[in-house]
C-alpha cells in the first residue's frame, strides 16, 4: 500500500523552514502532496495568489521525486478522505505553535480519522522562521537570502517591494 501524506499551510511564501520540512517528510512517505491550502484567517490578506504559491512550491521542490504540489478550498479532512492519505505533516517550531495545532489535530481526527498529525520538530536553524516574518523583512527591504531559496528570492522580493 501507497502511504501519502498531505502537507498543508498557506504558503505565502514557501520559506527554507516548509522545505526542511518536506524533504524529511519525503523520506518517510511513498507520496508527499503539499496542499496550498485556505486559512480563513488569512483570506484575502496573502501576498500571492493560490497560483503564484503553488508555482513557488513546485520550482523549489523539483528535485523530490515523489511530491507534488496541490490547493484546496475546503475542509482538510475531505481533502484527506479523497486522497486516501493516512497522514497529516506539520512542521512544530516553538510551544507557541503547539496550542493551535494540537487543536487542529484533534479536529482533524474526529472529522477523518483514518488519517494521523505526524508532526516533525523543526531543525533549530528555523526555529525563529515564519512567512510572516520573512515578508516583514522584505517589506522594509531587509535580507531575506537567508530564509527562502535562491531560484525564488527574486520574485519574492520583486513583489513585496512592490
Ligand atoms: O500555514 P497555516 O496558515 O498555518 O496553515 C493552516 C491551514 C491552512 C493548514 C489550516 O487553516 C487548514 O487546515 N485549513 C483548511 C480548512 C480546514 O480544514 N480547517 C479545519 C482545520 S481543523
Amino acid at each position: 500500500m501507497r502511504r501519502i501524506a498531505v502537507c498543508p499551510g498557506s504558503f505565502d511564501p514557501v520559506t527554507y523552514g516548509h522545505l526542511d520540512i518536506i524533504e524529511r517528510a519525503a523520506k518517510l512517505f511513498d507520496k508527499v502532496i503539499i496542499l496550498v491550502s485556505f486559512n480563513p484567517k488569512k483570506r484575502n490578506t496573502t501576498a500571492f495568489t493560490i497560483e503564484e504559491r503553488m508555482e513557488l512550491i513546485l520550482r523549489v521542490t523539483g528535485h523530490l521525486e515523489n511530491v507534488c504540489v496541490d490547493c484546496h478550498d475546503g475542509l482538510l479532512a475531505e481533502y484527506l478522505e479523497r486522497t486516501g492519505a493516512c497522514a497529516i505533516v506539520k512542521g512544530l517550531r516553538a510551544v507557541s505553535d503547539f496550542e493551535y495545532e494540537f487543536q487542529m489535530a484533534l479536529a482533524n481526527k474526529k472529522l477523518y480519522p483514518n488519517a494521523e498529525t505526524v508532526f516533525l520538530t523543526t531543525s533549530s536553524e528555523n526555529m525563529y522562521l515564519s512567512s510572516s516574518v520573512v515578508k516583514e523583512i522584505a517589506v522594509l527591504g531587509g535580507d531575506i537570502s537567508g530564509f527562502v531559496p535562491a531560484e525564488i528570492l527574486p520574485d519574492i522580493v520583486r513583489r513585496l517591494g512592490e
